[in-house]
Parts: C-alpha cells; structure tokens; sequence
C-alpha cells in the first residue's frame, strides 16, 4: 500500500514508519516543513490549513498522529487552544481533503486517547462505554468527530483510543526515570488510580492490525489486556530498575506544581479494555506490566 504518515517525527510515528517499510509499505510522510527528500514527504500546515490535494492521491491509507504534545509543559490557556487546535483542526482538514477526492484512500487511522473516558475510579472501560468530562475528555470528542468527512464519503475511519505509550525514546517511562533512579520514585497520590498502557511494539502492530482488517472502523481501545493501579506500576518501576519506591507524592503537591495536567494525566484512573483489537484477532506481545517495563527499557 502507498500509506500516508502525519506526526511521522513523533513518538509514535517514528516507530511507525520503519515497521510500515519493512513490511513492504511505500511510506510517505506529511511534513510541516519541506523535507530533505521531497519525493519521500508531502508538506502540509495544519495551522494555517494549507493542504494540496495532488499530495494525497493515489493513496491507499493515512495514519493520522498529528498533534501538540500535551505533556511538554503546565496547560495554560494558550496551551490547551495549541492542544485542542492542532487535533481538532488537524483532523477536519485532513478528513476533508480526503472527501474531496475523487479515489480517496480506503483507510484512515487517527489517533485519539483514553482520555476520551474521562476519571473513572475503577469502571471497567469498553468502546462502548460513554464519554467522560474535562477538557481532554471534551478534546478527544471533538477530535473524533473531525473525521466526519472522511467517514460521509465512506472511507474506513478508525480511531485509536491511545493509552499510556511505554517506550525508552520518549513519553512516560523516561519522565519517570530520574526520580527512580535516584531512589525518589514512589506512587502519585492515592496509588488506586489505574494506568492502562501499552508497549510501543504492540502500539505500531495494532496500528498495522487496524490499517489491514477491514471489519474495524469506529473507536478501537489500544491498551494492553491488564491495565495497573499506580501504586503497582511504581512497584513494578522500582523492581525492574532495582531502587527503593518508599517516597510517595501526595495529590495537593502534585496539583501545586502542575496544576490542571496533575489531574489530568497523573491521578486519573482509566481501567480500559482492549475489546475490539481482542475480538478482531490481535494478539498482544506484552500484557504483563513488569515483562513489558523490562523489554522497553532492555533490563532482563
Ligand atoms: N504517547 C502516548 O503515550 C500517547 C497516548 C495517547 C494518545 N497519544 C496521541 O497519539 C498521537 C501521537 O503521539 P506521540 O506520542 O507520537 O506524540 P509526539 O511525540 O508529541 O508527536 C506528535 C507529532 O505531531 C506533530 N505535531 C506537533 N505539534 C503539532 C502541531 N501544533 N500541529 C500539528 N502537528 C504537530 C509533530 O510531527 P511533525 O513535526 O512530523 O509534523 C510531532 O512529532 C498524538 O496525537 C497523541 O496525543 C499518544
């Protein structure tokens, strides 16, 4: 397939591009500033939404990652309207681009979050649950319904409900590291929050997964099969990297020192499950928390 890649520089997409090309993929990245090598790339500028529609044909799918990171630095409103802006507006005017050909590609993957759920304690968390409240909650909805265009001209949208992303390269894990490692780790707030995750690997196989199984549209949970409480993670954490987790962070410090993010991704609990990637046939490489931690970060 000719497979187009946006937020390809990314966490996510930068393992997703080589995993597509060694699988035979012609990968062809969407790009915010011209690239080294033009023919390998498409420019567009979801800020100002300019997108040439010549750049999208002939393509058979788009993976759509695309986004401001949302853990870069404390939310402030500017931040937000970056955060909501470069995922809602992002999303519209790729969806709609791709309505305004005249052979759209079969298949568009975008890129969504847990998040859509909103805190809820311990509720088991399916596709088919509601959404949640708060601004990543309202966010997540409001990016999942850019792809209407896409999805009136028939084009085969599915949403990928992201969880936390384990990785050596960037994203959670490393944030972790220096307090671990200097034997500061300990559990955020009360510990009973759970963390649904899912190793990197496992990440880019479902997108693969999604891209190749034509009965899959609509929201898909992409966490692995055994989310963890967070006192659990930090065990886990401490075992692997063998450092002590007696400290522990009350929720007040945390909200103190990051404000609205410290709810929002620190002592939220979202216990998801992966129902419509089990049901489709995808078989998870990682659902143990602790063989996971020790495959990303390499510590046998
Ligand atoms: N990592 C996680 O744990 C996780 C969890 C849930 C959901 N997600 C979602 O999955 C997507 C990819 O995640 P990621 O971890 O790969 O994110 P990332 O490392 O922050 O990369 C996102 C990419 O989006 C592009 N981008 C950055 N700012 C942008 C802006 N203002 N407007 C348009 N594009 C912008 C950049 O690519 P270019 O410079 O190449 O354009 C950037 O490399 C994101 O939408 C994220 O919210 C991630």
């Amino acid at each position: 397939m000719k497979i187009l890649v946006t937020g390809s520089s990314g966490l996510i997409g930068s393992a997703m591009v080589p995993l597509l090309a060694g699988q035979g993929h012609q990968v062809v990245r969407m790009v915010r500033r011209p690239a080294a090598r033009a023919e390998e790339a498409v420019v567009w500028d979801p800020g100002v939404g300019k997108l040439e529609l010549s750049g999208l044909e002939r393509s058979d799918a788009v993976v759509h990652l695309a986004g401001e990171n949302i853990a870069a630095g404390r939310w402030n409103s500017s931040r937000k309207e970056q955060m909501r802006n470069s995922r809602v507006n992002g999303t519209q005017l790729l969806s709609e681009s791709l309505a305004q050909l005249s052979e759209p590609p079969r298949v568009l993957i975008c890129a969504s979050a847990i998040g859509f759920y909103g805190s809820r304690g311990d509720e088991i968390l399916t596709e088919a649950s509601s959404p949640g409240t708060g601004f990543l909650a309202e966010v997540c909805q409001e990016w999942e319904a850019a792809a209407d265009p896409a999805r009136q001209k028939g084009i085969r949208v599915v949403t990928l409900r992201i969880g936390m992303v384990l990785s050596s390269k960037g994203g959670a894990v490393p944030a972790m590291l220096p307090a671990f490692n200097a034997g500061a780790g300990g559990k955020l707030g009360s510990g009973r929050q759970f963390v649904s995750w899912i190793t990197i690997d496992d990440l880019t196989r479902a997108i693969a997964h999604a891209l190749t199984t034509e009965s899959l549209s609509g929201p898909v949970n992409a966490v692995s099969t055994n989310p963890v409480r967070n006192v659990e993670m930090t065990k886990s954490l401490g075992k692997v990297l063998r450092r002590p987790t007696f400290c522990s962070v009350p929720a007040l410090a945390l909200r103190l020192l990051l404000g609205e993010m410290a709810d929002a991704l620190l002592l939220s609990s979202q216990r998801v499950e992966p129902r419509r990637l089990l049901d489709t046939g995808f078989a998870f490489q990682f659902a143990d928390f602790e063989a996971a931690l020790r495959h990303v970060l390499g510590r046998i």
